[in-house]
């Protein structure tokens, strides 16, 4: 397979990452198969043949099932809001698409596990957008837990906070439609749930809290009619995961100053990390039993010795961005169409995350603890 034709679905945010992605990822990868811009929708009309012009797609439709139904496009990438990617995504599987789906999945785990299902049934390929994953220095911090360098887990804080519904002028949105599921849970949690589980794997049971801070917002921006807010501005969980260790997660969207504060510490018997996404280059390690005098926190500093740095720079501490982590995620998910090794995280993988997003709901209304099933 030397090409493959891509629609995308969106032009916000994450349809011009996507874009930037499929465009860069076969000279950033040499020998993938070369992703072919073949249309891009959107239904705002200008927006569509906008990012057709500045991304070099050959069409653009108001329409998204018109890329389900071009025969020639391979892959179907979904950058709408959450409440949109169900039937984006079961009409591309059906059509035989393999599926690049933005996070959270869906509204809920139940669609969600439609969602998967429609997948596995039609022996698509999927790939979701929780690209923070695909950081190098992640996937050295997940090697140092599973080849015991901390030691025996005790305790992992994880958080994903930034400020961007600090105010309360903040005007109403589509992450704030309760049809569409949480609100900075499923917006910015998602994130830290699939981080916990990347790093530490299944969580088996949890209670949680979630609040709502404003609670009314501006109809549009600048008008004075407000509209009831009933989604979570925060939620805080407590965790059990499956391999024995307790943790907390945090999910918030008013953490005045923050802007991309998806963070953990991580403690072992042996050693402990800290991260923050907003120096994603460089992880904090220390390990316990160093001379007294010596021992503290040392950095460890991104560079080409951990994959896939170097294939975008070869000197180290020169960093890579957050469109890289989209390039190697659509990297892997091309090389996986093209018969390489599962890339993740799927449908399936989605699909749990879902799930922890369902049951910290669940245990916030009844003030309980839920198991995941
Ligand atoms: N992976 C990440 O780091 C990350 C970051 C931000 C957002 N997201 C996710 O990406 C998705 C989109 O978020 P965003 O910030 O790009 O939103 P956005 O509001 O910037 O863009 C959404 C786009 O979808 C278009 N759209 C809406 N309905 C449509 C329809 N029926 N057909 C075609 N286009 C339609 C809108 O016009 C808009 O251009 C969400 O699921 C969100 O959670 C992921």
């Amino acid at each position: 397979m030397d090409q493959i034709g891509v629609g995308i679905i969106g032009t916000g945010f994450m349809g011009r990452a996507h874009a930037l992605a499929y465009g860069a990822a076969a000279s950033t990868f040499p020998g993938l198969p070369r992703p072919k811009l073949v249309a891009i929708a959107d239904i705002v009309p200008d927006a569509a043949r906008a990012a057709a012009e500045q991304f070099g797609f050959a069409q653009w439709h108001t329409d998204w099932r018109r890329i389900v139904e071009d025969p020639s496009i391979g892959i179907v990438s979904i950058t709408t809001p959450n409440l949109l990617h169900h039937d984006m995504a079961v009409a591309a599987a059906r059509a035989g698409k393999h599926i690049h789906c933005e996070k959270p999945l869906a509204q809920d785990a139940v669609v969600a596990r439609a969602m998967m299902q429609a997948a596995e049934a039609a022996g698509v390929k999927t790939q979701v957008g929780f690209n923070y994953l695909k950081n190098p220095v992640l996937k050295l911090a997940r090697e140092m837990i599973a080849d015991s360098e901390l030691g025996e887990i005790t305790g992992f804080r994880g958080i994903h906070a930034e400020d961007f519904m600090a105010s309360p002028q903040v005007p109403w949105g589509w992450r704030l439609d309760p049809a569409g599921g949480t609100g900075a849970l499923a917006d910015l949690g998602s994130h830290i749930i699939a981080l916990a589980r990347f790093l530490l794997g299944p969580i088996e049971r949890l209670t949680a809290d979630l609040e709502t801070v404003v609670k009314d917002r501006p109809v549009a921006a600048g008008s004075g009619e407000r509209r009831k807010v009933e989604v979570d501005d925060i939620a805080r969980l407590t965790v059990r995961f499956a391999r024995g260790c307790g943790g907390t997660l945090e999910a918030n969207w008013m953490a005045t100053g923050r802007k991309m504060h998806l963070a953990f510490e991580v403690s072992g018997t042996k050693g402990g990390l800290v991260f923050s996404q907003e120096r994603f280059n460089e992880l904090q390690w220390y390990r316990a039993g160093d001379d007294p005098r010596l021992s503290g926190f040392t950095r460890i500093e991104a560079g080409p010795q951990h994959p896939p740095y170097r294939h975008f720079c070869i000197a180290p501490g020169h960093q890579i961005g957050f469109n890289d982590l989209k390039t190697i995620e659509v990297a892997e998910f091309l090389d996986c169409i093209a018969g390489g090794p599962a890339c993740g995280p799927d449908f399936r993988e989605a699909w749990e995350v879902q799930k922890v997003i369902d049951a910290a709901v669940a245990a916030s209304h009844g003030r309980s603890w839920q198991t995941i099933d």
